[in-house]
């Protein structure tokens, strides 16, 4: 399965955080908000990814990632040159995908739990039809909401809805067949303009392919759209990173635990890394590494040991 990244937006309502920086790079507490995103494509397995960004933007990717072979990753890159919507990313990564299976994940969107890597690899695996993530939220309207019948299957979405029908929000984390591309190319902007995902899962769901899974008491998905989110997510980062001494969204960490790097390449990013507590963490693990002789002696990533 490959993997789309979108980073596009304009980053109002965080001006003037954003008049300079692409709000995506701004940090969460000690990493750019892009590598949490980034980390859960790779728990999911996935190694092809796609980074969609505007023209202004997309080379401050490209310093930053570069082709990803650091991490065992192959990056490419794209530009969305107008805020045309979500589903346009499609569009837009269509010879990317030819024609295979993908996951979709927004930029500014933070997955925490344990257990995640287990569902997220588990979602990977789809052949057929749409798999997307709901959590409950206090404030629905914000986001793309799902109304669930009697036995819990869900039987609408509403982007932005003026009435919730639910507190269970759509989350930017969105797996598809083959066919997203395709059903992309159909569909018309909306009232605001954009090709909305919500309308792509629409279709899924009226095609009765749709599954939505609820990430319950035990995950946090933090979106980081305003400056209240923004701290909120870096508070909840430093909070648990400082408390247990390991570091969310660490790709060394999870590019060795997925098995992209070895454990000599990851000696040399750590090598590599410059004085900071990323860095340091990074040459901690390599000294756990190379105390022990198992071959995987991994901390923790995102909950797996
Ligand atoms: C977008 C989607 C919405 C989804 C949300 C998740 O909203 O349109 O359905 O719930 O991402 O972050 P937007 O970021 O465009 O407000």
């Amino acid at each position: 399965m490959k993997g789309i990244v979108l980073a596009g937006g304009s980053g109002s309502r965080l001006y003037p955080m954003t008049a300079a920086v692409t709000k995506q790079l701004l940090p969460i507490y000690d990493k750019p908000m892009i590598y949490y995103p980034v980390a859960t494509l790779m728990l999911a397995g996935i190694r092809d990814i796609l980074l969609i960004s505007t023209p202004r933007d997309i080379e401050r990717y490209v310093e930053l990632f570069g082709d990803g072979s650091r991490w065992g990753l192959n990056i490419s890159y794209a530009e969305q040159p107008r805020p045309n919507g979500i589903a346009e990313a499609f569009r837009i990564g269509r010879s990317f995908l030819a024609g295979g299976p993908s996951s979709l994940i927004l930029g500014d969107n933070l997955f925490f739990g344990s257990g995640l890597p287990q569902r997220l690899s588990d979602a990977a695996a789809l052949q057929h039809g749409a798999h997307i993530f709901a959590c409950r939220v206090d404030d629905p309207e914000r986001y793309g909401v799902i109304e669930f019948d009697a036995e819990q299957k869900p039987v609408s979405i509403i982007e932005k809805p003026r009435h919730a029908h639910s507190n269970w929000a759509v989350t930017g984390l969105y797996f598809y067949d083959g066919r997203a591309s395709d059903i992309a190319a159909d569909l018309r902007p909306s009232a605001r303009g954009e090709l909305e995902i919500t309308d792509l899962n629409a279709r899924y769901l009226k095609e009765g392919n749709l599954t939505v899974e609820r990430l319950g008491r035990g995950f946090a998905w933090l979106d980081t759209g305003t400056p209240e989110t923004l701290m909120a997510a870096t508070q909840f980062v430093c909070a648990l990173e400082t408390r247990q001494g390991i570091k969310i969204a660490c790709l060394e960490e999870i590019a060795l635990a997925q098995g992209f790097i070895d454990a000599d390449e990851f000696a040399r990013q750590a090598a590599a890394a410059p004085v900071s507590a990323y860095g340091r963490y990074l040459k901690n693990l390599l000294g756990d590494l190379e105390l022990d002789a198992r071959p995987m002696p991994l901390r923790v990533v995102n909950g797996r040991q």
